[in-house]
């Protein structure tokens, strides 16, 4: 399979996350999906809370379900996307990066991956899609690395 048909299947499974957000109070659903070293695909959606502050990002309720299977070690990329709901469809134009607190936590699988992971960031619409290393996203990041916990 070819880079951008890993890329696609990936966001394609990012939208199909997007449907199951919970996102009562924005009505912005995003969507992650996290490609395995094995290829397995772990996705998750927004989970918003009445108490707004609890609310958990797409990417956070993916991460904490591979790091309830084991799998946190095992992260090779992340597409992300996020819209509107519109029927079937999402609306948005502009890619969805990873919030602040996102790139940190994927941060914690990637180094215990020991990969600088993809970050395929997707518009709603699917027009516009921006790829980076996670390291573009959080330079200099602090991690597991800094407290001595990835073996070598
Ligand atoms: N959101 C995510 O799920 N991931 C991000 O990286 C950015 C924001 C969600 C949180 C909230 O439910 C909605 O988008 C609007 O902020």
């Amino acid at each position: 399979m070819s880079d951008h048909e890993d890329r696609d299947a990936l966001i394609a499974a990012a939208r199909d996350a997007a449907a199951r957000a919970y996102a009562p109070y924005s009505g912005f659903h995003v969507g992650a999906a996290l490609l395995l070293d094995n290829g397995d695909v772990v996705t998750g959606a927004n989970v918003e809370n009445a108490s707004y502050g609890l609310t958990l990002c797409a990417e956070t309720a993916a991460i904490a379900k591979i790091a309830n299977e084991g799998w946190i070690d095992r992260l090779a990329a992340v597409a992300i996307i996020g819209g509107r709901p519109d029927g079937e469809a999402l609306i948005g134009s502009e890619p969805v990066h990873p919030c602040g607190r996102c790139r940190q936590i994927l941060n914690e699988a990637a180094e215990r991956s020991k990969t600088d992971i993809a970050v395929h960031c997707a518009s709603g619409d699917g027009a516009a899609i921006r790829s980076y290393r996670l390291s573009e996203l959080l330079p200099a990041a602090f991690g597991p690395k800094d407290l001595g916990l990835i073996p070598d």
